[in-house]
């Protein structure tokens, strides 16, 4: 029966701030390729959200934005499970189990935690510390073969394939062990503005973003003023240590046309960075406009839309429910 099984993909965005060119090359552009292959499930990770404070009315308006995005970038809801993390109730109750398999000094190690402390040093709550047993409980309800992320959720994988060795330790084989899956160019979109950190999609005020929806004028203006580097060759070459600001455009234009960065560097050979700079927001706002036209035709159709995040809560609850009921009779829960 096993090899039968088709393998499982899953992974989630929170609606935490609109959709980013990171969020977009880094995992969300690859996983429609996955949904014919794989059995996918992907979702809005809205309980993920709270863990920073957020207006309740632009969170819902988010998820369900999200949920057009999703599908505007080539995720069929009749090929994969797309639903909203807060409508299946198991997470939140294997997220609790798995805190007490989750140790205080490997939450305390992760770096998102810590940045993310240090960035709201007036509401350091428990839901940020012990977000990562929350995301292991997303990812093993599932019973995923890969989790395909960004480079900065690596770290977060890695701890759930940890709660996985020791749960599996005590109980026998109740989880299966994922893998991170990360894409090989864009695992890691800088800021326009600052190359030396990742582009944000809740960093309030970051000029160095642009998001899915953005205007093309929009998109334009941000590419412009990209900040590329200060050294004296101003040419295009790929070289992530010294020009990391070149580096990032690069891999944005390589992502954005499938070219190669030998190919990136001959076609801008010798011309500086006036010309490459709008070159790499030309080819930004042709990738994004085919998505922002369906996301926006999508949106309009919020009984579609409802539609299909019911179906997927079902879909998605099934299978979470068979993975909590084996957990609770592992650890011996008596059953109602
Ligand atoms: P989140 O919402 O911060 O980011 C969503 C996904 O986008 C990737 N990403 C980036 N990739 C490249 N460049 C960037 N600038 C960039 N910014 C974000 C992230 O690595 C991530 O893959 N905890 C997760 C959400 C989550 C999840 C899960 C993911 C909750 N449960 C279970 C996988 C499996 C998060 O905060 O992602």
């Amino acid at each position: 029966m096993e090899n039968e099984r088709k393998k499982v993909m899953l992974s989630g965005i929170k609606p935490s701030g609109d959709l980013t060119l990171g969020s977009y090359l880094g995992p969300l552009h690859h996983w429609p390729e996955m949904i014919e292959e794989y059995d996918c499930y992907y979702f809005m990770a809205d309980l993920h959200a709270i863990t920073v404070r957020q207006n309740p009315a632009d969170l819902r308006r988010r998820t369900l934005e999200q949920l057009a995005q999703y599908i505007a970038c080539g995720l069929d809801p009749e090929k994969c499970t797309l639903f909203i993390q807060s409508h299946v109730h198991q997470h939140a109750e294997l997220g609790w189990v798995l805190n007490c398999y989750a140790m205080f000094g490997e939450l305390s190690r992760m770096t998102q935690f810590k940045d993310k402390s240090a960035k709201n040093a007036d509401n350091i709550n428990g839901g940020l510390f012990t977000y990562p047993s929350l995301m292991a409980a997303d990812i093993l309800l599932y019973q995923p073969d890969f989790v395909p992320v960004g480079e900065d959720q690596k770290q977060h994988v890695e701890l759930a394939r940890n709660i996985v060795q020791r749960f599996n330790g005590v109980y026998g084989e109740v989880f299966r062990m994922p893998e991170p899956y990360i894409p090989k160019v864009g695992a890691r979109i800088m800021s326009l503005t600052n190359p030396a950190a990742k582009m944000s999609k809740s960093d309030n005020g970051d000029t160095g973003r642009v998001t899915l929806m953005d205007d093309p004028s929009v998109i334009m203006k941000q590419f412009k003023r990209a900040i590329t580097d200060s050294d004296t060759e101003r040419c295009v070459r790929y070289d992530k240590e010294n020009k990391p600001g070149v580096a990032n455009l690069m891999t944005i234009y390589s992502s954005a046309t499938g070219k190669s960065f030998d190919e990136i560097e001959k076609e801008f050979d010798g011309q500086g960075y006036g010309k490459f700079k709008p070159a790499v927001g030309e080819a930004v706002v042709e990738m994004l406009r085919p998505i922002q036209e369906e996301a926006k035709r999508i949106m309009a159709d919020k009984a579609y839309l409802e539609g299909v995040y019911r179906a997927g809560a079902e879909k998605a609850e099934y299978i979470a429910s068979k993975t909590l009921r084996k957990v609770y009779k592992k650890v011996g829960f008596l059953p109602r």
